[in-house]
Formats: C-alpha cells, sequence, structure tokens
C-alpha cells in the first residue's frame, strides 16, 4: 500500500462524496446549514465535522457511518478514482441492490451464476457469497451435502479486478468469508467437524473464479487471455471443470444480460446452450477429471 493510499482521510472522502455529486462546496454547505469556509476546512482536514454534523453528511450521501471508519474507506486515493474509477460501494448500497427482488430469485437459485466485471475488493462478491452459503445451509439435510452445497454456491461467482492489490484483498476476503462461513454452519447447524477438503477445494475454486486482468480487453496483465472455469453439477454429487476463455464467452452469447445496471452483475455461464458443440471444442481450454466436489483441490487433469 502506497503513502497516499493509507493517507485517506475524512476530508478527502467528504470532497469525493461531494463533487460526485456535482455540488459545489456553497451548494453542501448550505444544505448543512455551515458557512463555506467550515466546509472548506473539513475537506482540507484543518479539523473534523462533530458527530452529529459527520451523521448528517452520511445522510445526505446515503453512506453508513462505518464508510469513514478508517479500515472502511470507499476510496483510497484520489489518483485511482481518477486513473481507474476505484469508488468502492458502502455495505447498505450493497445490501440494497441485493435486496432486489431479481437478485434474491437469483441468490435463491443455487446454479445460477453472478459476474462482477469490476470487482474491488469485493464488496458484492462477499455479500452473495454470504447469502448463497445460507441457502446451501436452508437446502442442506446433512453435513456431506452442506460440504457439496457450500462448494456449488461459491463456484457460481466470478469477478474480474484490474489492480493487483484490490485482487489480493478480493481472493483474501473471499476465501476468509468462506471459511468463517462454512465453519460456523458446520459447527452450529450440522454439529459436525470442518472437512478440511473442502476448505481447500473452495480455495481452488476461489482462485480460479477471481482473475486479475482487464474485462475491456478480455485479457490478463501480460495480455494472455482470460480464461475461465465452469463447474458444471454432475449426478453423484461429482463436478465438471471445464476451461474456456472469457472472449468465447463472450462471443458466444453469454454473459446472458445484467442483472442490475448500477452493479454491472450478470449471468456467466448462465445458459451453456448457446455453445454449440464444435465451437464449445474450440474454445475449451482444459478438462479435468469428473470428480466429487470435495476432491477438486487435487485438480487432477484428464
Ligand atoms: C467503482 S470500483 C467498484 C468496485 C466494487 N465493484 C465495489 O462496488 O466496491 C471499480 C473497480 O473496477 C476496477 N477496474 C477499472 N477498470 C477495469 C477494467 N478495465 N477491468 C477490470 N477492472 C477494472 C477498478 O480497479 C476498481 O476496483
Amino acid at each position: 500500500m502506497n503513502q497516499e493510499q493509507t493517507n485517506i482521510t475524512t476530508g478527502k472522502q467528504i470532497r469525493h462524496l461531494r463533487t460526485q455529486l456535482g455540488m459545489t462546496q456553497e451548494e453542501l454547505a448550505g444544505e448543512l446549514n455551515v458557512t463555506r469556509q467550515a466546509l472548506s476546512n473539513w475537506e482540507r482536514d484543518v479539523n473534523e465535522p462533530d458527530l452529529n454534523m459527520l451523521k448528517k453528511i452520511c445522510f445526505l450521501f446515503g453512506v453508513n457511518m462505518d464508510d469513514f471508519a478508517k479500515d472502511n474507506k470507499i476510496i483510497k486515493s484520489s489518483d485511482r478514482v481518477k486513473d481507474h474509477g476505484e469508488v468502492f460501494t458502502p455495505k447498505r448500497i450493497v445490501n440494497l441492490m441485493l435486496n432486489q427482488p431479481e437478485i434474491l430469485a437469483k441468490i435463491n437459485d443455487l446454479t445460477a451464476t453472478f459476474f462482477e466485471p469490476s470487482a474491488g475488493e469485493g464488496a458484492f462478491l462477499v455479500e452473495l457469497l454470504k447469502r448463497k452459503l445460507k441457502v446451501a445451509m436452508e437446502q442442506s439435510s446433512s453435513a456431506k451435502l452442506f460440504n457439496t452445497k457450500s462448494l456449488l454456491a461459491l463456484s457460481t461467482l466470478y469477478g474480474i479486478e484490474l489492480l493487483e492489490d484490490n485482487v489480493e484483498i478480493l481472493v483474501m476476503n473471499m476465501i476468509t468469508t468462506f471459511n468463517v462461513e462454512y465453519s460456523r454452519i458446520i459447527s452450529t447447524r450440522f454439529d459436525s467437524k470442518i472437512n478440511q477438503h473442502v476448505l481447500d477445494s473452495a480455495k481452488v475454486i476461489i482462485q480460479a473464479n477471481m482473475v486479475q486482468g482487464n474485462t475491456l480487453k478480455k485479457t490478463t496483465t501480460d495480455g494472455s487471455p482470460i480464461i475461465f472455469s465452469e463447474w458444471k453439477s454432475k449426478p453423484g454429487n461429482k463436478v465438471q471443470r471445464t476451461e474456456y476463455t472469457f472472449e468465447s464467452i463472450i462471443n458466444q452469447g453469454g454473459p446472458t444480460g445484467t442483472v442490475q445496471g448500477a452493479t454491472e452483475e450478470m449471468d456467466l455461464f448462465a445458459d451453456t446452450s448457446y455453445f454449440d458443440d464444435s465451437k464449445k471444442e474450440e474454445s475449451k481450454m482444459r478438462q479435468y477429471t469428473l470428480c466429487s466436489w470435495t476432491s477438486i483441490y487435487k485438480q487432477e487433469i484428464a
């Protein structure tokens, strides 16, 4: 993390939120019933607004007080906002967006995929994972079934992120969330022990599904094509993993429409019937052996 990243202050966040809304200092000061000079002092970190004023500012911008907390910043630096459009979505907004009926329906369908083309640190993907694991729990009558269904739920979440440090945090956030939620559910709901093969397989799925690259160019940082794995459920708690280039998925019909414009979440592999078999062969990268969900960690090639 560079110096500027660690140095995002409350003042810088207020300035960013104000300019994002296209407001002048006079306009925001008017809304808050303070002088322009007082607002300017906050934005330049000469001093800080008091708690009540901070609450008022949060209300006005529709963000949480938490978003001003030290380790919960929505921006890392103004350069990164300028260069990469990097503004993280506050938790409250994530929840509002995911509570829409059509998204809820997809969350309840354990096989429905979500794709985040600009994943950041995983604001949406982490929350989707928590919700999908809850559905997996509700649909499982035993620990054994939950071991499979939790991995199936995880395998439907895909993301691309441009910046290396964000991808590292994204992967870490997904692994931590899976480990914490899986362990909690397996012990409290199923009174069972953690299966290390589930955790190891989850790690492989996350590392395959969260890719560092450029969504627009469909390439990784070294210019090679982005490759995604499809995890297809097969009878007998088995899974078939197959790799495709991101380009071939896009060119042959997917992703199939935007689920939520603002979140830019889309279906990926939502309907693989758009691949006719010959094209599927061309775009196929690698074929793994058919295996049980809990053996994914072995990554055996056919
Ligand atoms: C507005 S932020 C949103 C992050 C996350 N979705 C969230 O809501 O918190 C946009 C993210 O897209 C990334 N990004 C910018 N251009 C990109 C590209 N061409 N391909 C992939 N990611 C990109 C940025 O690094 C940044 O993390």
